[in-house]
């Protein structure tokens, strides 16, 4: 991976404002370029800069030819995107779709992210199994990994000979970074001969010293069937809690947590039934294991998506990202979805503009050091192959 930028530095329109209004930071340089954000695009680039580039490169006006070839995506987002916003996605939906299919690349998207990026460009959507399934399968040379950079690294290591890209490599996850490889081999030794059960979210270094990876949707079957009575599950504590309810085996866990997920509590739930009445809720297993006692289902990004178009309830609050509802809505056509949701700012980093800068500069590579693919790729695939077995 390549390192994120400082995100500081100078630029030129917003510095001579600043010295007009403060001519005393024209005195340090360095305090002018601590004082200064810069957007960036991704990782590396300054906004401004890509814009330029772009627009230079692209045709990115929302013509009639656009428009038409467009209408089909924009039917299935027209109650949640206004048409002056459509104005601007449909030409980089357009560029990216065209680009797409020139550079030989797919798009691999998770559920959280933006209806624009769901409906408009990705190729294959999905929650992390299903995401890392369909990235073993995958033909074309280049992956845009539309997710958080955990999920980019998995279709790396199932894909080492393929170049994965990622629209900005800032796009962490508050469970990955809580643990390091040193941290699971220091559990190892305090827990000998227990099976380690790591959650996909997780660095590719943590998951070569683990034996088996799940998410959310397989962790109770994979937990069950690894080896002995007492496993560690890491670094999700609210995923291990919620799983050790349903296991006869002793769960020892990590001090993890899932920043979009904690935050929920059952109070919440008390508070959104009683403004709610007669709607169904349902959370991700990420979520307190007293929010997942007080809610209606549970179960991973895909499994909310199933129920819901299973059950077809008249309400229902998905507790979880707020991109969830927004996606599913033009396919559930009676269901009306209450809000009760929390943005993931990881998952939000990916946006059209830096998916057709990825595939434009090919940028931002993902790399995984060889030394720990085969590892770290071992523990992915037998949890796809115990998943298999599952069905
Ligand atoms: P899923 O595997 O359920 O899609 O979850 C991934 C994730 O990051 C949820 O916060
Ligand atoms: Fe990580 Fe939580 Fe964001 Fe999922 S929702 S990517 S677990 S921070």
């Amino acid at each position: 991976m390549r390192h994120a930028a400082t995100g500081f530095a100078a630029n030129s329109g917003a510095t001579k404002l600043i010295l007009v209004l403060f001519p005393q930071f024209a005195r340090t340089g360095a305090a002018l370029k601590g004082l200064i954000m810069v957007q960036l695009i991704n990782a590396m680039t300054p906004l401004d800069e890509a814009r330029a580039v772009l627009a230079d490169s692209f045709d990115l006006k929302f013509s009639s030819a656009v428009k038409k070839s467009t209408a089909d995506i924009y039917d299935r987002v027209k109650d949640k995107i206004p048409e002056i916003e459509w104005a601007f996605y449909a030409p980089l939906i357009f560029q990216i779709n065209r680009l797409k299919k020139k550079k030989d690349a797919v798009i691999l998207a998770h559920n959280y992210q933006t209806p624009q990026i769901f409906h408009g460009v990705a190729d294959i959507v999905g929650d992390s199994l299903q995401l890392a399934v369909e990235a073993t399968k995958v033909e074309q040379q280049v992956i845009v990994q539309c997710g958080v950079h955990f999920m980019a690294e998995t279709s790396k290591l199932l894909n080492p000979e393929k170049t994965v890209l990622i629209p900005d490599s800032r796009a962490g996850c508050s469970l990955a970074s809580s643990i390091t490889a040193e941290d699971v081999l220091a559990m190892r030794a305090q827990y000998p001969g227990a099976p380690v059960v790591t959650y996909v979210n997780t660095s590719a270094a943590v998951k070569a010293v683990t034996d088996v990876c799940c998410t959310s949707s397989n962790a109770l079957d994979i937990v069950n069937r690894v080896e002995g009575d007492e496993v560690i599950m890491i670094p999700d504590q609210y995923l291990a809690q919620n799983t050790a309810k349903h296991t006869k085996k002793k769960i020892i866990t990590w001090a993890g947590a899932c920043e979009v997920h904690e935050t929920f509590t059952a109070a919440d739930i008390a508070e959104l039934r009683a403004a709610y009445p007669n709607s169904k809720i349902i959370a991700h297993p990420e979520c307190p294991p007293e929010v997942i006692d007080a809610v209606d289902f549970s179960g991973s990004t895909a499994a909310m998506i199933n129920w819901v178009k299973t059950e077809k309830p008249a309400k229902v609050v998905m507790v979880t990202e707020c991109s969830m509802s927004d996606n599913i809505a033009s396919e559930t056509t009676g269901v009306d979805f209450l809000r009760g949701c929390n943005i993931c700012p990881h998952m939000k980093r990916i946006n059209l503009e830096n998916v057709l800068w990825s595939l434009h500069t090919m940028t931002e590579e993902v790399l995984v050091d060889p030394a720990i693919i085969p590892a770290a790729r071992a523990a992915v695939e037998r949890m796809i192959e115990m998943s298999k077995k599952g069905d």
